[in-house]
This record gives C-alpha cells, structure tokens and sequence, in this order.
C-alpha cells in the first residue's frame, strides 16, 4: 500500500480553527456517547433525514458491509433542519450549525472559482444546483484484520462538491494513475471533492476522483463530510456553453432519479457513467 502526501488540500481558507476543532470534537463526543443516547437517532430507514446507522443507507441488502458508522442530516436552511438533529452532546446543534454554516459559505466560494474558471454565467451554481446540504460523520472503530474489509469502499461522491476533514488518523484515500494513494491527514485542511455533478455540469472538463477509506486495527478515525448537493427535483445537464461538439456527453436528468440509480449501482462508478452518457 501507498502512502504518500497528495497535494492540494484546501488551506487558508477562512473557516476558524476553533470552529474546526470544536466540530470534530463533538462529532467524536457524539460516537462516544452511551448506545441508550445513540439509539435515539439510530433507523434503518432510509427515508429518515436524520439518522444513524451503520454500514450503508441500505445494509438489510447490501453484499459486504462497511466498517463504519455513519450519522447524516440535512443542514440547510438551518432553521428548517436544526430542530431534527441530535439534541446531544448539549452543544452539537450550537457546534455542527456554525461549521456548516462557514463550511457552505467555503463550498459556495469554491464554486465560483469553478464557474469562472470554466467560463460559465454569473449566478451558474444558484439554489437550484447547490439548494441542499447534508452534514455527515463517519466513524470508523479500530478494525481486528483490517485486511479484510473497507471502511467505505470505492466511489465518487454523487452531489457537486464535498468538503472532508479528517482527524489525525489516516484513512482516506483516492485513486490517481492507476494505484491507491492516502491523503495525509493535515490539521484544520478540507480535502474538497468533485462529484459526479460536477463532471457532468462541466461535460467532463472537470473529473471527479474515486475515493474510499481504509481501517486500521488500534484506533478510531472520524470524518465530518459536508456534501453540496442539487435539489431533488432540479434538473442536471451538461453546461451549454461547454458542449463543444454540438453533442453533449451526457444526458439531463432529474437529481432524485439520479441518486437512485447511485444507490442501486454503488461503488460502480462505470455502470454509472454509462446510463448517463450520450452514445455517439
Ligand atoms: C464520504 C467519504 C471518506 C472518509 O463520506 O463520501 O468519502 O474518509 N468519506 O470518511
Ligand atoms: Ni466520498
């Protein structure tokens, strides 16, 4: 296994160290809770907002499970989610609110570097394309044979644009040129993430990478995810502007639609791709 520092995590970025340390404190406070408290957000269904759970969004089904737990819930507007999030430790929703809040703020910014690079009109990344927003942890416990198993296996984020931040345990990793590389936990530095909508939106001018995270067998690993994600009902498709052919490369869709193809066909980032490009 590789493990070399891979360049270009987003520092200086205006999001408070405090803020910063302060979440992932939490986040870990919240995992090491009594299983009573942690029950109380704990579902197996996948139409709950708010949720823990472990494994995938789906693990009745699923082949091989992950080695992880995982709390997600929506974060924006605030004031419409907050009141469904944990209501312990005592200061999460104070804590998560503020970090989401800086966090979008960050992805919104980055966003408009995107836009200007690629050329595309002013107010391109409006509500329609950036209007949701989940917060998430994962958690990973130490792995007996972490040969074994995955903590989260392969795959490309489905939404726009992720901010990661990991603690100070190695875990992440993203495939580049053909081998695995680990991504070098740095203190208060956002791993940041194209997803799938991005490359489409751009028409493959901008790639998204595959990722997953790997476990180790002496210590806990926490990440908090911030994921930028469409609305359910928008309508994706490749930039005008972009198409430079005359025919796009892939075809618009609606993004509820195309998160449930994502579920039903996880880690398979090819079958995904196909169902959604233009064949010549
Ligand atoms: C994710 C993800 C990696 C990590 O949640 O989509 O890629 O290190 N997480 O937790
Ligand atoms: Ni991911």
């Amino acid at each position: 296994m590789f493990f070399r520092p891979v360049k270009g995590q987003v520092i200086n970025h205006g999001v408070c160290g405090h803020v910063i340390e302060d979440t992932m404190e939490v986040a870990k406070d919240f995992f090491e809770m009594p299983n009573e408290e942690k029950a109380k957000v704990y579902s197996m269904d996948p139409n709950k907002s708010c949720r823990l759970y472990t494994s995938s969004y789906n693990y009745a089904n699923e082949e091989i499970h992950f080695w992880r737990d995982h709390l997600r819930h929506p974060c924006h507007p605030l004031d419409k989610w907050v009141h469904i999030w944990p209501e312990n430790p005592a200061r999460y929703r104070d804590v998560v609110g503020k970090y989401t809040n800086d966090v979008r703020k960050l992805s919104l910014r980055m966003l408009e570097m995107i836009r200007e690079g690629l050329g595309l009109e002013r107010g391109y990344f409006g509500e329609e394309l950036t209007g949701d927003q989940l917060f998430a942890v994962n958690h990973y416990p130490p792995c007996p044979d972490p040969n074994l198993t995955l903590g989260l296996p392969k795959h490309v984020d489905p939404n726009v644009i992720t901010v990661l931040l990991q603690e100070n345990v190695y875990g992440l990793q993203v495939f580049k040129n053909g081998q695995w590389l680990g991504v070098k936990p740095l203190p208060h530095a956002f791993v940041v993430n194209i997803g799938h909508q991005l490359q489409i939106i751009s028409n493959g001018k901008l790639r998204s990478a595959e990722h997953r995270a790997v476990t180790n067998s002496r210590e806990a690993g926490t990440s908090i995810v911030s994921f930028i994600n469409p609305c359910h009902d928008s309508i994706v498709e490749p930039a005008k502007s972009l198409i430079d052919t005359g025919v796009p490369l892939y075809r618009p869709f609606k993004y509820k639609d195309f998160l449930k193809f994502y579920e039903e066909n996880k880690g398979d980032t090819e079958a995904l791709m196909e169902a959604y490009k233009i064949k010549p």
